[in-house]
């Protein structure tokens, strides 16, 4: 039976069945806008529409655009702030009947990237960046995330870098890619003196445009755009549902622990 992957974006809520072994989409992915506001009730009301157009699925992977520990949604930057401290995996789960993990909208591209996209086979430290609303990170040393990293939030020019150099921040201030490109090569070059990564994989919508900004960077680190574009974030979901359900601490969907429905991500390390 399939696992569904879906995407919790600021503007959209996309979902799919995925196939985990080759990377790709099982079928046409549907999409609906994101509930304004996007409080939990309606953001889980959505997910539920999204699944339900999908035929039977064996467990969902759901992506969220801020932290995620053991299922529990920490941060909103960009949605509601209802998603505090929620415990959004049992939710998710109470609502479609089926086991749920839920990760961060980054981490999720990230392990797609990683698996079959612009990371496959990367040693070292990879980091990847999406630039959409705000600006996710996800980082991977040989292969393995480090889950929940908000480099997004770093201080750039005395304000927080994504609200600088965002692809949000581009449309709002009707920045020129070059006026744009130069805060974000700031914001790389401050990045890659912290860490030093071997490769950076720039992801989210704008990248699908990567010829008009990529080629403006002058940073040291190598960098390259996405490959999977829109369905990473979907097709990470999957994938990190899959490997909750192998773990051995997998906690079935009648549990009642809060938090802890299936397994998050959180606990694919161990
Ligand atoms: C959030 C991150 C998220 C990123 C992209 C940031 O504002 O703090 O958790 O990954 O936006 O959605």
């Amino acid at each position: 039976m399939a696992i569904l992957g879906i995407d919790i974006g600021g503007s959209g809520v996309k979902g799919a069945p995925v196939d985990t072994v080759r990377g790709e989409l099982l079928s046409e992915r549907i999409r609906i806008p994101t509930p304004q506001p996007s409080d939990v009730a309606s953001v889980v009301a959505a997910v539920a529409e999204v699944a339900g157009q999908f035929g039977d699925y064996e467990r969902v992977g759901i992506t969220f655009p801020g932290v995620v520990v053991d299922g529990v949604t920490r941060t909103a930057a960009n949605v509601d702030k209802s998603w505090l401290d929620a415990p959004a995996a049992r939710l998710f789960s109470e609502r479609l009947g089926k086991p749920v993990s839920v990760l961060n909208d980054a981490d999720a591209a990230g392990v797609a990237e990683v698996a079959f996209g612009a990371g496959l086979d990367q040693r070292g430290l990879v980091m990847m960046l999406t630039f959409g609303t705000g600006i996710g990170s996800a980082l991977f040393l040989d292969g393995t995330l480090v889950p929940n990293t908000e480099f997004g939030h770093l201080e750039l020019g005395g304000e927080d870098a994504e609200l600088r150099a965002s692809d949000r921040a581009r449309e709002q201030e009707d920045l020129s890619w070059e006026d744009w490109a130069e805060r974000v090569q700031a914001y790389l070059r401050h990045v890659e003196m912290l860490l030093s990564p071997r490769l950076f994989i720039v992801g989210g919508g704008v990248s699908k445009k990567a010829d008009k900004w990529l080629p403006l960077l002058d940073v040291r680190t190598p960098i390259v755009p996405a490959t999977l574009l829109n369905n990473a974030g979907i097709i990470g979901a999957a994938v990190t549902a899959e490997q909750a359900a192998g773990h051995p601490g997998a906690v079935p969907v009648e549990a009642d622990r809060p938090g802890v429905v299936g397994a998050a991500v959180g606990d694919r390390k161990s």
